[in-house]
């Protein structure tokens, strides 16, 4: 039977490596936001978060609201540059309200720092972002994320909700696609 586990070259990072960075990340917003008095939400970026996002809200101890953003700006392994917005956040009001935008990977960082200008514009009292991996490495643009589970190589990895060309979501662990899967794609 053929597995998605035979597109890989490696694992990155197992199941309880990923369960520790998300409780590592947890406790660092626990932290920050305690006695702020205002509300947190935390801000899923479909599709990739799904997962990271589903695990970060359950080690969280203070309440928080979540809701879902759509973005794109991928295609295969490289990104657009241009951010469009799929699906938006429909608000009456951010008025006082924390938003922490949980991110599966920061990347050139353009989705990142184009979403925290555009959510600041329409009136949260913070942007914050909180992501599980990071390759700064690939930066094309000046982000810093708040929040990072771990910094890896410039690796293009899949599983735990990240995908190439919408596979390998399901995997319940992050692994390093074989160079040859996508290469092919590109002949
Ligand atoms: P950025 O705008 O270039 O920072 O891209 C961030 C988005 O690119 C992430 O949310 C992912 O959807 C995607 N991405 C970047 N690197 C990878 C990777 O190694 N595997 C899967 N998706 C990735
Ligand atoms: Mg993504």
């Amino acid at each position: 039977m053929y597995e998605m586990k035979d597109d890989l070259c490696g694992i990155l990072l197992t199941e309880d490596q990923i369960e520790s960075l998300v409780k590592k990340v947890a406790s660092e917003i626990d932290r920050d936001y305690d006695g702020s008095g205002r509300d947190l939400l935390l801000l899923c970026i479909l599709k990739g978060s799904v997962v990271f996002m589903g695990d970060l809200m359950k080690k969280l101890k203070r309440p928080a609201e979540i809701d879902f953003m759509k973005v794109s700006s991928y295609s295969g392994t490289e990104t657009r540059g241009k951010v469009d917005i799929i699906l938006d956040l429909h608000r009456s009001s951010l008025h006082n309200t924390d938003i922490i935008i949980v991110e599966d990977i920061v990347d050139s960082g353009n989705t990142l720092n184009y979403l925290t200008g555009y959510l600041r514009l329409k009136g949260a009292e913070s942007v914050r972002c909180a992501t599980l991996l990071d390759k700064p490495s690939r930066r094309k643009v000046n982000f810093t994320p708040d929040y990072t589970g771990m910094v890896i190589p410039d690796h293009f990895v899949v599983g735990y909700g990240l995908d190439y060309n919408e596979k390998y979501r399901n995997l319940p662990y992050i692994g390093i696609l074989k160079p040859e899967i996508y290469l092919e794609a590109h002949n």
